[in-house]
């Protein structure tokens, strides 16, 4: 490096072998990611000691202006002056940069990738007498809230400073026995070492989309299917392949070419009351699924979200329930059946895969409410659950009838629908012209809240012809009114 030193000025050494540096910089004679030469070198061309070379550089660095990489040398940083005038100009002119151009670059780079997972918007906020028959969940007037907090009051007395500490990673283990028992007497055989806790079902997905998939891997999913799943694997970058389905679940007749083609990483499926359709898959296809599954060497993940809101006939085996061994990870919550804010959730699976979704939700957030977690055992211990159950049930079959009796009453005969004999949601079929996102616009207008079809598919116009109702939200005379209010605008 040329570089004359005046050894005569009172300017120190160092400064002026940093400025010589800052000039070259400035002039573009040093431009970014020059590596500038090792301290001991420069000293031995200069003739100075080390230590001013060095004091040169930490300068330099303390500006910005150059960053040591271990191992690596020292660079040149930048564009130097552009990165000034830019914190420059934000920092003095905070109020002239509207919209998108207030952020940092790599926070405007955000919005235009473009992989982006189209999100589905959050649902209107409820208004004034608005019927709302958009939710994806159950009655929250009807949930034990009084019961709860006098559960985790007495939670509280009892375990004292415990309640509150973290708790183990994979779950309060009184916990994961109860659920066992729970799951046992619905016909599902689960050791509580093969239960972790999760933060309810959507982080069961995340968990398990984190362990097993990879950005362009194919995952199938019944088409149509749960909203967030499909915003969930898309933002992972997933191929999201829909699987044909009818009245009774997954057409597993017309699966091995799409198992051949795809070679997916992971089947996604709901098998009881499905959300949005409603239905259930029934018993034969439940064991083909198994058998393919088992044959293509594909995890299989099974979101029993409603599974114990059932109004008639026989429960189905759970899949989990047919797995030779290792092949189902089941997931459920309490939300659907007890209330969705407490954020407790299960996830069931044996072998390795266990072990590694432990070390992942482990890294993602530690542990699900300990507090929370005692508070629900309690809950679900003392038969409170059963009886919380069996009110439910009871209410909501009465809901779903009512619904029914209205469609028939107040809809057009060609709007068509199955019966579902469980969950939460009647799934419309609406021919005609005017597509049911348009539709459900106007019915917000009109005070009724209602999901339209294009959320829930893979293409989102494949559900221009379909509504979803949720019938456990209201009460009857709510479910007249709103349903002849919809029969008004389809007319
Ligand atoms: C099918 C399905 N799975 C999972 C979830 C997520 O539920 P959780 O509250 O347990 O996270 C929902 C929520 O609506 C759902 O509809």
């Amino acid at each position: 490096m040329r570089l004359s030193l005046n050894r005569d000025s009172r300017t120190p050494l160092f400064q002026q072998i940093a400025a010589h540096l800052r000039r070259g910089m400035r002039a573009g004679r040093l431009p970014p990611g020059t590596r500038l030469p090792p301290t001991r070198r420069l000293a031995t061309e200069l003739g100075v000691n080390r230590l001013t070379v060095a004091n040169a550089y930490a300068e330099l660095e303390a500006e910005g202006l150059i960053a040591g990489e271990m191992g690596n040398g020292t660079f040149v940083q930048g564009p130097i002056n552009e990165a000034v005038a830019e914190v420059e100009s934000i920092t003095s002119l905070p109020d002239r940069r509207k919209g998108e151009q207030r952020w940092p670059r790599w926070q405007r780079q955000l919005t235009h990738t473009e992989q982006r997972p189209v999100f589905v918007p959050n649902p209107p906020k409820q208004r004034r007498g608005m019927i709302d028959l958009a939710s994806g969940f159950g009655d929250s007037r009807t949930f034990p809230v009084d019961e709860f907090r006098k559960t985790l009051q007495m939670v509280m007395r009892r375990d004292g400073i415990d309640s509150v500490a973290y708790g183990d990673h994979d779950g309060y283990p009184p916990l994961r026995e109860r659920i066992s028992h729970v799951l046992a007497s619905q016909g599902l055989t689960v050791s509580a070492e093969n239960v972790l806790i999760t933060t309810g079902s959507q982080q069961s997905m995340a968990l398990v989309a984190q362990l097993l998939l990879r950005p362009g891997d194919s995952v199938l999913v019944e088409n149509p299917t749960y909203a967030i799943a499909i915003d969930l694997f898309r933002s992972l970058q997933l191929k999201v392949i829909g699987m044909p389905t009818d009245s009774g679940g997954i057409q597993t007749e017309l699966l091995a070419p799409l198992l051949e083609k795809h070679r997916p990483k992971l089947i996604y499926t709901i098998p009881n009351f499905q959300n949005p359709t409603g239905s259930c898959l029934d018993s034969r296809r439940r064991r083909e699924l198994i058998a393919l599954v088992t044959r293509y060497n594909i995890p299989l993940l099974e979101d029993d979200f409603v599974g114990d809101l059932r109004y008639d006939g026989r429960a189905q085996p759970a899949l989990k329930s047919l797995d030779p061994g290792g092949q189902v990870i089941y997931i459920s919550s309490f939300s659907k059946m007890l209330m969705p804010g407490l954020r407790v959730g299960l996830l069931a699976a044996e072998g390795p895969v266990y072990q590694r979704l432990v070390e992942i939700k482990r890294v993602n957030d530690l542990v699900t409410s300990n507090l929370m977690q005692r508070a629900v055992e309690a809950f679900v211990t003392v038969g409170r659950y059963d009886s919380h159950l069996r009110r439910t049930r009871r209410l909501y079959r009465r809901r779903r009838d009512a619904m029914a009796e209205a469609i028939e009453r107040y809809l057009p005969s060609d709007v068509s629908y199955d019966l579902p004999a469980g969950g939460l949601f009647f799934w419309l079929r609406v021919p005609g012209k005017r597509k049911t996102a348009t539709l459900a616009a106007k019915s917000i207008e009109a005070g009724v809240g209602v999901a339209a079809g294009r959320d829930f598919f893979i293409e989102g116009s494949d559900g221009d012809r379909y509504l979803r109702l949720n019938f456990a939200c209201s009460t009857p005379q709510e479910i007249l009114r709103s349903v002849k209010r919809l029969g008004n605008l389809i007319r």
